[in-house]
């Protein structure tokens, strides 16, 4: 490892969404929350403008000059890092170089947002280096634009404004079109379990741009119903079965539009059973929020399937989904604290029974970003 002498130390959290999925660039509802586990930055600000970065899960080094980034050309994990410092020029904020170790715990490419994560920390690093702080929906914008425009992702808002507005110990309700944002509070009784279904997620870049595409056209539809309509969020199920009434849908752009409906409306349910501590019906709502991205969304897939099935069947467990994107990566389950070790004790055997593989599972707590500057 390089040595860095930290002027400074940032610890940037991943994120799991408890419901609200493929709703963010529809302009719909999420509630995610911020992990434990994350990315790590270790800062030495420079006089120059270096930008040396060490990524120290790599095991690999990058240094380049802020005036002349390249970002985005390199196609490996630099377009993350060079698109993150470009984006904040981009946005007109003035850097200076920084010495930078990058570390973290998070399962890459797991669907638990590892490059949001490093977008958000490294973008509120080079910020902080420069004794700049901004609105948390202003540094998730920045870092979206850099995911976008640099790592070519076509992504929405909810993985970096999850991670840059987390609020310890609370789940965010995120408003995807105002960027309003309410934590809302998880108990102590209440556990979030996290399962990597060890099912690398391929195909997740076009069906990703493709699932995008057929929202669109359900919008270009339904605006022949009703013109003010911008986005999915702003469409009724008493309008979408209006639509099929009038035979206006294939059968596929349907589907698409009735998860989307269907998942801004049990956002809002799992957010209002959360507040009154019904965390059965919310554990309800998870599973159809499940079968709704399985059989209208189509991103689910054997594994997760199965495992979301497993975890249903044990004692303790309240509900559970794929989170993220899907094509693989990572389920989320609402467990009972006092039964979540025995839940993960009996989920790795039964699912490699089930289906071969092995995932691994770890229980977290709603965390944020934070900051630690030596002591003077
Ligand atoms: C990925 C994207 C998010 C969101 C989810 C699906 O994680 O980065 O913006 O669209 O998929 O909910």
């Amino acid at each position: 490892m390089t040595e860095v002498k930290a002027a400074f130390f940032v610890r940037s959290p991943g994120r799991v969404n408890l419901i609200g999925e493929h709703t963010d660039y529809n302009a719909g509802f999420v509630m995610p929350l911020a992990l434990e586990r994350g990315t790590t930055f270790q800062v030495q600000p420079r006089d120059d403008q270096q930008l040396i970065v060490h990524a120290l899960r790599f095991n690999a080094h990058d240094q380049a000059d802020l005036a002349n980034l390249a970002a985005g050309t390199h196609g490996d994990w630099r377009d993350y890092v060079r698109g993150t410092a470009q984006a904040l020029l981009d946005a007109g904020y003035a850097l200076q170089g920084a010495e930078i170790n990058i570390d973290g715990d998070l399962p890459l490419s797991g669907g638990l947002s590892s490059s949001a994560s490093l977008e958000v920390g490294l973008a509120f690093s080079l910020l902080h280096a420069q004794g700049i702080t901004i609105a948390p929906a202003e540094l998730a914008k920045i870092a979206q634009r850099a995911e976008i425009e640099y790592a070519h992702v076509n992504c929405g808002i909810m993985d970096q404004l999850s991670i840059a507005a987390g609020v310890a110990g609370h789940a965010t309700l995120i408003d995807c079109r105002s960027l309003e944002i309410e934590a809302v509070p998880i108990p102590a009784e209440v556990a979030v379990l996290v399962i990597d279904s060890g099912v690398p997620r391929t195909l997740a870049g076009s069906a990703y741009n493709q699932r995008r595409a057929e929202c669109e056209q359900a919008v270009a539809i339904l605006q022949q119903l009703d013109p003010s309509i911008n986005d999915l969020r702003d469409v009724s199920s008493t309008l979408l079965a209006q639509a099929v009434e009038q035979d206006r849908f294939e059968d596929v752009i349907y589907r698409r539009a009735r998860h989307v409906v269907s998942e801004n409306e049990r956002v809002h349910k799992a957010a209002a059973a959360f507040r009154t501590g019904d965390f059965g019906y919310v554990g309800e709502l998870m599973n159809e929020s499940h079968w709704s991205l399985r059989d209208d969304y189509e991103v689910s897939g054997p594994e997760l399937d199965q495992l979301t099935e497993l975890l249903r069947d044990m004692a303790g467990v309240w509900g559970a989904r794929l989170t993220g994107a899907g094509f693989g990566g990572c389920c989320v389950a609402l467990v009972e604290a006092s039964q979540v070790d025995t839940v993960i004790a009996a989920l790795g055997p039964a699912y490699h029974a089930a289906t071969g593989r092995t995932c691994e599972a770890f229980s977290t707590k709603a965390s944020a970003l934070t900051i630690e500057e030596p002591r003077a």
